[in-house]
């Protein structure tokens, strides 16, 4: 084992123990506040024009059906295309979507290279010469496009005005540490007439714990950004690229009725039970009240109203 099997190793580790204590804390954080913003998908042929089942009397009585599938229609364009970014912010939109693109091009890839090296390491028979090729176009493309949502995102953040009241350090390290992995990865590819079957080689090494074929210093740096990347992204805003589905179905598309006795009545009741502490006077939170107090009249705002 080299010390490049045990940065892999380290990095697959930390990178799946914290992605998943993370989703795990995060869903059993207490229920948000829903927002219920029509259309939801869900509700089928109805989402067409922002209805939901509870056009329907006695909606609560009857079974609910969800139609993943429109979920699933609308989420494709959201994550290939950021089509809200599209709809709202059109000049964040260029950049913003070929850093993304760029990357989910390496993603598959990197999927891609790891089915060929199992298959290839199990004796399945692959034509090889296409894959390679297959493989280094995916990687030319990703990089290349990745790099220009690099260079174009880091000049919006430096000098959109704008922007620039929401932009602080870690922003700027997150597009340069994906651009030293963009570039990197083309002076690779530019550099190594063999990507496709290197890159390959290396991923069987990986999985065998033998030693690695000397590769050049660019895939070097491109390997160790990549590790790095993996060890680090947990920590960072970056986790929306999961995080999202909760925002998603557990607050945007959340519409589950609360029915007496049902599951979401305890959780909403545990939720009411907090004691409040916003200093705003108007919310007349003293640390002891908790929200069903306030909510029942027995907060600031109610005392105002019955002393005039
Ligand atoms: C591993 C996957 C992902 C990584 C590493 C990543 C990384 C980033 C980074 C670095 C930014 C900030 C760019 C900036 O400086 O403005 C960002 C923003 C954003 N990402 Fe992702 N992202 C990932 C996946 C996704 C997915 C799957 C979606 C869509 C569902 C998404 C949607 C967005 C949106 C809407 C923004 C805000 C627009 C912007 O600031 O560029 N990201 N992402």
């Amino acid at each position: 084992m080299t010390l490049l099997h045990g940065m892999v190793l380290l990095a697959a580790v930390v990178f799946v123990v914290a992605i998943v204590a993370r989703g795990i804390r995060i869903a059993r954080t207490p229920m948000h506040l829903r927002w219920e913003i029509y259309p939801v998908p869900h509700e089928g042929k109805r989402s067409a024009h922002g209805g939901s089942r509870m056009e329907e009397t006695d909606w609560w009585t009857k079974p609910i059906h969800k139609d993943h599938l429109r979920e699933i229609l609308v989420m494709i364009p959201e994550i290939l295309f950021l089509k809200a970014v599209w709809e709202h912010n059109r000049p964040l939109w260029f950049p913003s979507w070929t850093l993304h693109f760029g990357l989910y091009l390496l993603i598959g890839n990197m999927f891609l290279i790891i089915l060929t090296a199992l298959l290839a390491m199990v004796g399945v028979a692959l034509p090889m010469e296409v894959v390679h090729t297959l493989i280094t176009i995916l990687a030319w493309a990703g990089c290349a496009i990745g790099t220009i949502g690099a260079i174009t995102m880091f000049m919006k953040r430096a000098f959109d005005p704008k922007l620039k009241m929401y932009t602080n350090p870690s922003h700027f390290f997150n597009i340069i540490h994906l651009g030293v992995i963009y570039v990197a990865g083309l002076a690779w590819l530019a550099t190594d007439a063999a990507y496709g079957a290197h890159v390959v080689a290396l991923y069987k090494s990986l999985f065998t714990f033998t030693t690695a074929t000397d590769l050049s210093m660019a895939a070097y740096v491109h390997i160790g950004a990549v590790i790095l990347f993996f060890i680090y992204l947990p920590f960072t805003h970056m986790t929306h690229f999961f995080t999202k589905y909760f925002t998603y179905h557990d607050v945007r598309w959340e519409d589950e009725p609360n029915l007496p006795g049902g599951k979401l009545e305890e959780k909403i009741k545990k939720v009411v039970s907090q004691p409040v502490t916003w200093a705003a006077p108007h919310i007349g939170a003293d640390g002891k009240k908790n929200w069903a107090d306030l909510v029942a009249g027995t907060g600031a705002i109610e005392d105002k109203k019955e002393s005039k």
